[in-house]
């Protein structure tokens, strides 16, 4: 039987990442809302099992193992940062199980799995040591350049070097293809061969690069292969490229939202992340932030100005504008805002209203209930077809801890009142406006807590009346 061929990915993500002027590592940057190196992680793990995936990490290594721990891939630590040869020297002993693999750097992170299939396909079917992935970008400035054998006067697949921007000759400035710094290789003459790279260069490090023309002159087989979209090989050194890529993404999202039935107004002011879902018929106004693992359900209008992270959002729920939405659950039908804060913990029941400067954390509003303006509900439980009026506040915090206030179905809060927790308002019971309550109410009951009002009859004729006899004198 024949042995299917085995076959790892590599990712390079250990350097320092010096053009970004940046306290974090490089490949925690983000774009699309995720690091870099996670994009790159992503692609790979669609092509190989992610038991086959090893990151290479070095710079600030703990913090990145931390933060991509999740996706399940292997790390190897690069303590000492000495090039992208020196990398892949390093993770010599785990990739020496497979017969093959590809490197991909942590900094290119648009990179697609179809691409790199190609590129895995080509090099076996090329038998090749080595196989690289080349791009014809507007301005290649700054990249390797491919320098390919010529026949007849025209390239062919076979690569002789990988030239470095810094060590152009006047003459090889013409080569105008890029190097992608993604690659296949043959383990067995990559590791025969790489002990020959030297440190003889601009940046005194090891160059995979030059492994290029090494093998080629070991006689092994170097090729190349093209991709038409250089988009997706873009590489990150700075944050003007950072920008520029998390834009790529961004449009690439709402291009996938509309062809999927949804409806984005000038999706260039749109913020988008890479996981979030949209189902058709919802429509996104200009200016809307959709952050982290959001799901919203069809027929919702998110109205502009609104910021919404890791929340799921009902069939046909209107988030007018300016409203800011953290891990919540918003139920079927809800309308949220204008100027809503649902903080993290929020549950918005069916057809629930939540209105203008209206904030919660960690309450919950049972279907059909209102909190239409102004008012604060923390550590709360509300019933069904609740009304809470305008400026009512759960005090929830006695300066130590928190605790819970209750509204149970039907209740009617009059507005500026105060609910003091822990505290119970029983079903269909009313709070007159204004009231400070500190104990439960009953169901049915009417509860009023507040200063008795006087009226003195005449009261302010007299003053007036007094002043104008004190002028006349
Ligand atoms: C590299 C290529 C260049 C190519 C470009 C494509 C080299 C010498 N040059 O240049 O031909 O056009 O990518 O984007 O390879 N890294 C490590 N350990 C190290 C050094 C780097 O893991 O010791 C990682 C970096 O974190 C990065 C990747 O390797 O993710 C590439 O390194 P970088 O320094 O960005 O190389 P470039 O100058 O962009
Ligand atoms: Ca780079």
């Amino acid at each position: 039987m024949k042995r299917e061929p085995r076959f790892a990915v590599a990712i390079m993500a250990a350097g320092k990442g010096t053009r970004l002027k940046s306290q974090h590592p490089k490949v925690l940057h983000q774009i699309g809302g995720k690091p870099l190196l996670e994009h790159v992680i992503a692609a790979a793990a669609q092509l190989v099992p992610v038991a086959d995936v090893y990151a290479i990490v070095g710079h600030e290594a703990e913090r990145v193992r931390n933060a991509l721990q999740h996706t399940g891939v292997n790390f190897v630590v690069q303590k000492e940062q000495r090039g992208t040869g020196h990398a892949i020297m390093t993770a010599r002993q785990a990739l020496s199980a497979y017969d093959d693999f590809l490197v991909l750097s942590g900094d290119v992170p648009l990179i697609h799995t179809d691409t790199l299939r190609e590129l895995r396909d080509f090099h076996l079917k090329q038998n090749a040591a080595m196989t690289l992935l080349a791009a014809t970008p507007p301005d290649p400035t700054g990249y390797g350049r491919v320098i390919r054998k010529l026949k007849n006067g025209k390239p062919t697949e076979v690569v002789t070097a990988i030239v470095e921007q810094k060590a152009l000759t006047p003459a090889q400035m013409k080569f105008r293809e890029m190097n992608a710094g993604v690659y296949a290789f043959a383990t067995k003459p990559l590791f025969a061969n790489i002990d020959k790279l030297t440190t003889d260069n601009a940046h005194r490090e090891f160059y995979l690069t030059d492994m290029a023309a090494i093998l080629s002159r070991a006689g092994e087989r170097v090729v190349a292969v093209a991709t038409n979209d250089f988009s997706q090989v873009l590489g990150i050194n700075n944050r003007a490229e950072l920008a520029r890529l998390d834009a790529v993404l961004r449009e690439r999202k709402c291009a996938e939202l509309m062809a999927s039935g949804v409806t984005i107004y000038r999706p260039e002011t749109c913020v988008i992340d890479a996981d979030v879902q949209v189902e058709a018929d919802t429509i996104i106004e200009p200016f809307v932030q959709l952050l982290g693992t959001t799901r919203i359900s069809g027929e919702c209008r998110i109205r502009s100005y609104s910021v919404i992270s890791n929340s799921q959002i009902g069939a046909g729920v209107v988030v007018r504008p300016g409203s800011i939405i953290d891990e919540s659950v918003i139920g079927n039908g809800a309308i949220i805002g204008p100027y809503s804060h649902l903080r993290p913990g929020s549950e918005v029941g069916e057809k629930a209203h939540v209105g203008n400067f209206v904030e919660t954390k960690k309450a919950r509003l049972g279907r059909g209930s209102k909190a239409n303006h102004l008012t604060y509900l923390g550590d709360t439980v509300i019933g069904d077809n609740v009304n809470v009026g305008a400026g009512t506040i759960t005090c929830n915090y006695d300066g130590v801890n928190k605790h819970q206030t209750v509204i149970e179905d039907g209740a009617f809060i009059g507005s500026d009142s105060t609910l003091v927790a822990p505290v119970r308002i029983g079903k269909g019971s009313y709070v007159g406006a204004a009231s400070c309550i500190t104990r439960d109410v009953p169901s049915d009951a009417l509860a009023i807590a507040r200063g008795q009002q006087v009226v003195k009859e005449g009261w302010a004729r007299e003053k007036r009346a007094g002043k104008a006899q004190k002028t006349s004198t």
